[in-house]
């Protein structure tokens, strides 16, 4: 009978592995798998002597020897299986009946697509979109839209002054708002016309779960004959009924911004309740949404036009705000965060 001990099965193991590592194919893995599990391998004898030692050594050799045998199985499976796949893969073989992965792909950003629905209704109903500088001289920000220097307007605005200035010495800032736009556009076209610029704006603003010093805005601007209020009210409420696909109501608040007389902040009928009342809402059934109003004449003389000559509306409202509203989002922050659930579809 052959010796059993542990060092025997032991230098098996070793000897099984070595076989392993030069296995080449399918032939020689199942030649190795018979010399080493095979009814008549020395591993076999040995399984079969451990009867015959004393009840110590059979507990502790048998239990060793079972584990080495999982051991030298599980090397195999591994070997097999490996070794079909690499056939599959060399035969390029393919399984056209397996169910597809689904890939996880990028998407634009919901606050570009919210932007693009925001245009497409606009362009729907005849407006312009144009496209203005981020960064913007102090005549632009300010001066042409009646908000005087030294004058506590300005406070509304909290600006980020650029250390830069024009070759004439002016002072330049990241445009807090989009309504510079109001004035390049003016100075080149005359009315009757209607536009919209939406673009990135910047503030000097203490972060939290509704501001952002980052943001965008969507500037909207009509000029014409005989505009009145009715008009803006009118357009208004049209384009907010297409952007949340249910009749919206608009409501006017008076307000004031130098730029525009009279001036109003406008407020939409909550786009959960209906006007009815409900949590979004603060159970007042409206939400804010913008200012408006009509374009103060003093801008239109900024932009060269004769004071009385025109009439027209312009309003401001935040990309961020609607978008929060449409998709139930309640941190504006999430939209710069690089957060999954905003850039994967
Ligand atoms: N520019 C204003 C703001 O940023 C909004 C506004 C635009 C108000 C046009 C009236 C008319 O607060």
């Amino acid at each position: 009978m052959a010796e059993i001990s542990k060092e025997k099965i032991e230098k098996i193991l070793e000897l099984f592995k070595k076989c392993i590592e030069k296995v080449e194919n399918e032939k020689e893995l199942e030649e190795v798998k018979v010399k080493f599990l095979g009814r008549k391998s020395d591993f076999n004898q040995i399984m079969k002597g451990l009867k015959d030692l004393s009840d110590g050594d059979k507990k502790e050799i048998g239990s060793y020897a079972n584990e080495v045998k999982k051991n030298m199985a599980t090397i195999l499976e591994d070997r097999f299986e490996s070794m079909k796949n690499k056939e599959f893969s060399n035969k390029e073989w393919l399984d056209v009946t397996a169910p597809g992965e689904k890939r996880k792909i990028g998407r634009l950003n919901i606050l570009s697509q919210t932007q693009k629905e925001i245009e497409d209704i606009f362009i729907s109903m005849g407006f312009e979109v144009v496209d203005g500088p981020e960064i913007e001289t102090e005549w632009y920000n300010f001066d042409a839209l009646n908000v005087p220097k030294n004058h506590p307007a300005r406070d509304a605005w909290d600006t980020f002054w650029l250390k830069q200035k024009t070759s004439s010495g002016e002072r330049l800032a990241p445009r807090p708002h989009t309504s510079p736009m109001q004035i390049r556009y003016m100075e080149k076209h005359q009315p009757p016309f209607r536009v919209i610029i939406p673009g990135r704006c910047f503030r000097h603003e203490a972060i939290d779960a509704n501001h952002e010093h980052t943001f965008y805005q969507f500037e909207a601007l009509l000029v014409g004959d005989d505009i009145t209020v009715a008009n803006f009210k009118d357009v208004a409420k049209k384009f907010f009924s297409v952007f949340f696909g249910k009749e919206i109501e608009v409501r006017l608040r008076p307000s004031y911004f130098p730029f525009t007389e009279p001036s109003f902040e406008f407020d939409i009928s909550c786009t959960v309740c209906g006007g009815r009342g409900c949590k979004s809402c603060k159970h007042n059934g409206w939400l804010e949404v913008g200012g408006a109003g009509m374009v103060n004449q003093r801008v239109f003389e900024a932009a060269g036009y004769e004071k009385g000559r025109y009439q027209g509306f312009a309003w401001g409202f935040g990309i961020e705000r609607l978008a929060m509203m449409k998709y139930k989002i309640d941190d504006i922050r999430i939209f710069r965060s690089g957060d999954l659930r905003i850039i994967i579809s």
